[in-house]
């Protein structure tokens, strides 16, 4: 929901290329990362002045202590002026912005399932998931190459989840798209309806495909969509997107949803 977020001044506290063209900042923002639940994210001012004139929207990726933590992939102009920013500089952020993911109390399995810079949101999920509850715990990514591991890896994915790295390049266990993968091991894991809940983000073919997967094992599901966003609080109806009973502010209504109440007639 909107109504905590406000515009904060937070300092890059730190910066890395985690491969090349996708960068982990962390930054200094004590009321944010006090407020803020995952799936949650914040608009961007890029540069100071009206060039670029919006702002960007970006996942939280994580909070720990006064800081919040962003991954995020060099697209065009407003990230690559991202990428530029060094340490100690000041950043306007407005959040944290729109809902959450849902942790119901009955499950006991959590899947959680990332394609690509879609990690970014579930990476914070995972590190509530592991503070907050004892479950059995599933993370599959996907990605184009091995090298995106570096995305995930090094950090609680491999120490406290059961970890299925599918690439598209052929290099891992696990060749093709993560979704490819997704249904065998469902059933081999023995997961099913019964308190079990699939967590995802990543391209919208991917997000399809998944929510067809979920709605064949009928295992709830809620994923996290991205649109083209202008002012990101619920006012311009850029970011509607189809689902049922009519159409949905990713910005306001979301970005996370049930998968049942989407329409997926897109790709
Ligand atoms: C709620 C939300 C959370 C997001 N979280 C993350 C995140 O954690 N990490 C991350 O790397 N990216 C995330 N994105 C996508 C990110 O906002 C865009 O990549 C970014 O705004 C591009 O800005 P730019 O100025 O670099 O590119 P632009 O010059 O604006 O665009 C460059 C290219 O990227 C495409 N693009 C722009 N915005 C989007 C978008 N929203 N979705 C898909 N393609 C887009 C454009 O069509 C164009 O082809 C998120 C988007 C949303 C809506
Ligand atoms: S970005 Fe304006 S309504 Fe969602």
């Amino acid at each position: 929901m909107i109504h905590n977020a406000t515009t904060h001044t937070a300092e890059l506290v730190s910066k890395r290329e985690v491969i090349p063209g996708t960068f982990h900042f962390v930054l200094h923002a004590p009321a944010l990362a006090r407020q803020s639940r995952p799936g949650q994210f914040v608009m961007i001012q890029v540069q100071d002045g009206t060039d670029p004139l919006l702002r960007r929207p970006l996942s939280l990726s994580g909070t720990c202590g006064d800081t919040v933590e962003l991954l995020f992939q060099v697209k065009g102009r407003g990230t690559q002026l991202m990428a530029a920013w060094e340490p100690g500089r000041s950043v306007s952020l407005i959040g944290p912005l729109g809902n959450s993911f849902i942790i119901p109390d009955v499950i006991k399995t959590a899947v959680l399932v990332a394609g690509g810079i879609g990690a970014a949101p579930l990476l914070y999920l995972a590190k509530i998931l592991v503070e907050s509850r004892d479950l059995q715990r599933e993370f599959f990514f996907g990605a184009k190459t091995g090298k995106e591991r570096a995305l995930v890896e090094g950090c609680i994915v491999n120490e406290d989840f059961e970890y299925v790295f599918v690439t598209e390049d052929g290099t891992q266990k696990f060749q093709g798209f993560v979704t490819d993968t997704l249904a065998g091991e469902l059933e081999r894991k023995k997961i099913n309806a019964k308190g079990a809940c699939i967590y995802s983000c990543g391209p919208s073919s991917m997000l399809k495909k998944v929510a067809r997967i979920a709605a064949a094992y009928n295992i709830p599901c809620q994923v996290s969509l991205e649109a083209h966003m202008a002012c990101g609080v619920g006012a311009c109806l850029g970011c509607v997107v189809e689902a049922r009973g009519g159409f949905k502010r990713v910005c306001a209504d979301g970005p996370v949803f049930d998968s049942r109440a989407l329409e997926w007639n897109y790709d």
